[in-house]
This record gives structure tokens, C-alpha cells and sequence, in this order.
């Protein structure tokens, strides 16, 4: 019997020593297998005596189930390690801080028109965009631009493949453009609601006041620290009736209190000359306080629509009547922002860009 427990005693020492699934089969083949320890016990019971094979093989059998006892005990020890293993490589820290994904801003410029767009909104503005690539019909020739006006010339004007050498096709160089499409567009919807559809000639009848401002980017041929060839430009029209230089006067000076926050905020209409525009102006406006303080700043230029502008509206000059501005966006943002280089606004270094939240 002392043999029988010494065997189950090596069988269960060799099953501990085992640190993996296979050394564990390796294991029980020493005791289990065809040649075995208890298999061979088993075999060399063929030479014993009735009585005594009854008692050896009870005694054999009990060894044989506490060996093999062991070996699930072991091999259910040998799993749940094997788990407990995977668990811990694959465990994940819930409790460790996310990963932060950058906060995204708006780009100073958008802010400013978004701004622009808000207050001018306010005042029932209508919002419109046009194309960047335009006809020279749209952006000179409607616009009352003779052709031998220097702002054609090669030297400001980015022109793009696609017209023709009388009807060249060029990146839109001003937002001026607007104020035809829309205009246009707007007469044509009243015209035919005033049933004056397809009558020939400039419409006099009755129809809504034109309100409108043309956000968008412009283009010339110009690069230092207040000029980039890419800009952005703010159109502004109202035609009506009765709309007159003191409208323009009342509404611009409103919009640059409102968008600059500061109530004594003093503009000036310095005469000037835009060949769609009669009188024009360039407007100026003037800081009280701030690091600003004094100083005359140029903020747009405007004037009242030009009879030939309005013919090209397909609006009768004796019965209509408007002005029209036109602001750059990205110097509204510079004076706001205190940015002295426009070339930063279009560098792209986040550093810059993340710094303007509203
Ligand atoms: N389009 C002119 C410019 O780019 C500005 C302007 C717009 C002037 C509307 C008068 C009226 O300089």
C-alpha cells in the first residue's frame, strides 16, 4: 500500500510541476498512459491470486482516482491561470482619462462675417453668395467699368481659362458682382408677380425694396502685410423708392457701433470715385478709446448706386434709387482682433488660429 500512495504522491508533486496544458498531458502519460505506472500496477495484477487481485485492484483503483483528481484539479488550476493571464493582458484601465480630441474654433474671418451677417440680419438684410469665378460682364461691364478702367488691367486681375478674349472669365475681384446677380434675379421674381413678366424694357412698376449683403472671398493680384491675393469682401445694396445717402449714412454707422461694441464710435465719407457708384465715398471710422484711439481707419468704400448700374438691374433710374457698400471683412477682424499682419489669417498655424473663440 505504501508503494500505491508513494505513487499518488509522485503523480500529484509531477502534476504541480507541470506549467502548462502539455507538460500536464506529458505528466499523466507517466501515470496514466498505455505504460504507465498504474497501467502497469493493473497489468502485473494477472499473476495474483483471486482474493488478492479483488483487494489489489480496489486498492489500485482508489490510487487511480485520486491521481487522476489531481490531474483535473491541476488541470482546472492551469486554465484558470491561462485566464486570469488574458484577462490582464487584455484589461482595459477605465479609469485612465480619455484620449482628448483637439477642440476645434471658427477662423477669426468666419467669426467677423458671421458677426456682420448677424447684425446686418437684424436690420432685414438678406444673405446672398455668388460665384468666385465670374464673367467680365458681371464684374465690370454691368458694374458701369468703362473698358479701358485700369482696375482691368493684367496687373490686378487674375484671369482663369474658360472665356473668350471679348468675354474673358477672371476671379471676381470685388463682391460688386452681387449686387447685379441679385438685383436681377430679385426683379425678375417681382416683375412677374407685378404680371409685367416679359414686357420689354426697365421695370417701373412696384416691387419690394432690395436688402441685401454678399459675404464672400475676392481675389486680386496683390501680396504684403495688409494685401493677400485672397480677401474677403462684404457687399451691401439697398434699392428702393426712397433710399438716399443719409439711409447709407444711418445704417453703416449703426452696423460699425454695433460690430465694433463701442457707442462713440465717429465715421467719416471721404468723396471718392467708384464707377458704379454716384457720389461714392470711402468710409472711414474712428476709435475714441483703445490703442486705437484717433486715428482714422479705412473701413470701406460706397456710394449711391449709378443710374447705368440700376439700368443694368433692369430697374428704371426715375423711379428707383439706392446705395451700395463694400467692406473688407478681414480688416473689420484685424482692428477687432488687434492683428497687425493679414498674412496670418491665412498662414494656417493653428497656434494663431485657436486663439479667437467669438
Ligand atoms: N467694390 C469696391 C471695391 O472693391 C467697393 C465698393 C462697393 C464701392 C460698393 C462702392 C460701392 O473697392
Amino acid at each position: 500500500m505504501n508503494e500505491l500512495n508513494s505513487v499518488v504522491d509522485n503523480a500529484k508533486a509531477a502534476f504541480e510541476q507541470a506549467r502548462t496544458p502539455a507538460d500536464l498531458e506529458n505528466a499523466k502519460a507517466l501515470f496514466l498512459g498505455k505504460s504507465g505506472r498504474i497501467t502497469e500496477m493493473m497489468k502485473g495484477m494477472a499473476a495474483l491470486a483471486v482474493d488478492e487481485k479483488k483487494s489489489r485492484g480496489a486498492a489500485i483503483n482508489l490510487a487511480k482516482q485520486a491521481i487522476e483528481a489531481a490531474l483535473n484539479g491541476r488541470r482546472q488550476a492551469l486554465a484558470d491561470a491561462e485566464l486570469q493571464l488574458q484577462l490582464q493582458a487584455e484589461a482595459l484601465d477605465v479609469s485612465l482619462p480619455g484620449r482628448q480630441c483637439g477642440q476645434g474654433s471658427l477662423h477669426p474671418v468666419s467669426l467677423t462675417l458671421e458677426r456682420i451677417e448677424a447684425i446686418f440680419g437684424s436690420m432685414g438684410f438678406d444673405v446672398a453668395q455668388g460665384p468666385e469665378i465670374e464673367s467680365d460682364w458681371f464684374n465690370f461691364t454691368a458694374l458701369n467699368t468703362p473698358e479701358d478702367h485700369p482696375a482691368r488691367s493684367m496687373h490686378d486681375t487674375f484671369y482663369v481659362e474658360g472665356g473668350t478674349a471679348s468675354a474673358p472669365n477672371l476671379l471676381r475681384t470685388h463682391s460688386s458682382p452681387m449686387q447685379i446677380r441679385y438685383a436681377v434675379q430679385h426683379v425678375k421674381r417681382h416683375r412677374a408677380a407685378a404680371g409685367a413678366g416679359q414686357a420689354p424694357g426697365l421695370f417701373s412698376g412696384d416691387m419690394p425694396e432690395i436688402r441685401v449683403i454678399a459675404p464672400g472671398r475676392t481675389y486680386r493680384v496683390d501680396s504684403d502685410a495688409t494685401h493677400s491675393p485672397m480677401f474677403h469682401q462684404c457687399e451691401g445694396l439697398w434699392v428702393g423708392e426712397n433710399v438716399s445717402f443719409k439711409d447709407l449714412k444711418f445704417v453703416f454707422t449703426d452696423f460699425c457701433r454695433t460690430f465694433f461694441e463701442s457707442d462713440d464710435l465717429v465715421l467719416r465719407f471721404r468723396p471718392s470715385f467708384f464707377p458704379f457708384t454716384e457720389p461714392s465715398a470711402e468710409i472711414d471710422i474712428q476709435f475714441q478709446n483703445g490703442p486705437l484711439a484717433g486715428r482714422w481707419l479705412e473701413v470701406a468704400g460706397s456710394g449711391q448706386v449709378h443710374p447705368n448700374v440700376i439700368r443694368n438691374m433692369g430697374l428704371e433710374p426715375e423711379k428707383y434709387i439706392g446705395f451700395a457698400f463694400g467692406m473688407g471683412p478681414d480688416r473689420l477682424a484685424m482692428l477687432r482682433y488687434g492683428v497687425n499682419d493679414l498674412r496670418l489669417f491665412f498662414d494656417g498655424d493653428i497656434r494663431f488660429l485657436s486663439q479667437f473663440q467669438s
